[in-house]
């Protein structure tokens, strides 16, 4: 049997950015955070520029931009003010994501099949620029659809359903929201659309999803920060990398 190609680690730097706005100070620096990632392992950073920028500022994306050597994954609303920002620096890639003001995390996929139109021209120049697009969804076969009549690049499924139900210890309702996440992601290869994941993974619910065969890149944020204060950030990202290959190596 041909072995799993290389599962891509994209890391979430937002709540290094949290920690230092809660005192409105200088540190912890997210680009500092995004520098030992990349030595860490770390295939890309992910960093979401929020409308009420509760966590990464304008200027934090500036620095990414001139300053990483791996590549920045631009997660933005679909809104105007977004879309010129994303224009301006011209990412690897962007990910579109809803976004509610009241909201503590992004808690659900992007509505694509109602707003198909919209989004299909709001992708145009960004795509245009040379920008990979990704879009945020629910494992769900009409958003998919959707995603792929719009032409994006790449859907990024999102896990934080499953890995609620694994923290709660219901796992065979978990069971079934793995294999809806299985079954979408070989959809969606199948339409030849690039499947990425994130969303809530921990070490104790990523191997059932890094062993997915079509999937090529997971985004993971909160749960690494968090354990970076225990045992280092590099550290807490070499494990996780280390439990995603294991995952790939055994399937
Ligand atoms: N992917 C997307 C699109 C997200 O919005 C987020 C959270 O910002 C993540 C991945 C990472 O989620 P977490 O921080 O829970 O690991």
């Amino acid at each position: 049997m041909k072995p799993l190609g290389k599962l891509r680690l994209g890391v979430n730097i937002d709540h290094v950015a949290t920690v230092r706005n809660a005192r409105g100070s200088q540190y912890p620096d997210p680009l500092r955070a995004a520098k030992m990632a990349e030595e860490a392992g770390a295939d890309g950073i992910t960093a979401h520029l929020r409308e009420d920028r509760r966590h990464i500022l304008d200027q934090d994306i500036q620095r990414l931009v001139d300053q990483l050597s791996v590549p920045l994954n631009f997660e933005m609303a679909a809104t105007e003010e977004m879309q010129k920002i994303a224009l301006l620096h011209k990412p690897h890639a962007v990910c579109i994501v809803p976004e509610k003001r009241e909201e503590r995390t992004t808690e659900g996929g992007l509505e694509v099949v109602k707003q198909e139109d919209h989004l299909g021209h709001f992708i145009e120049p960004l795509r245009e620029a040379g920008s990979r697009v990704s879009i945020f969804i629910e494992p769900d076969y009409k958003q998919i659809e959707a995603a792929s009549r719009i032409g994006v690049h790449i859907v990024e499924l999102h896990t934080g359903t499953y890995c609620d139900l694994h923290a709660e210890g219901r796992f065979s309702k978990r069971n079934t929201e793995l294999e809806s996440l299985r079954e979408m992601a070989s959809f969606a290869h199948s339409l030849g659309l690039e499947v990425h994941a994130g969303h809530g993974l921990t070490y104790s619910c990523v191997q059932p999803i890094a062993a997915f065969p079509e999937l090529r890149e997971l985004n993971i944020g909160h749960f690494l920060i968090g354990e970076g204060v225990f045992r280092g950030l590099k550290s807490a990202i070499k494990e996780m990398r280390r439990l995603m290959d294991e995952a790939r190596a055994a399937s």
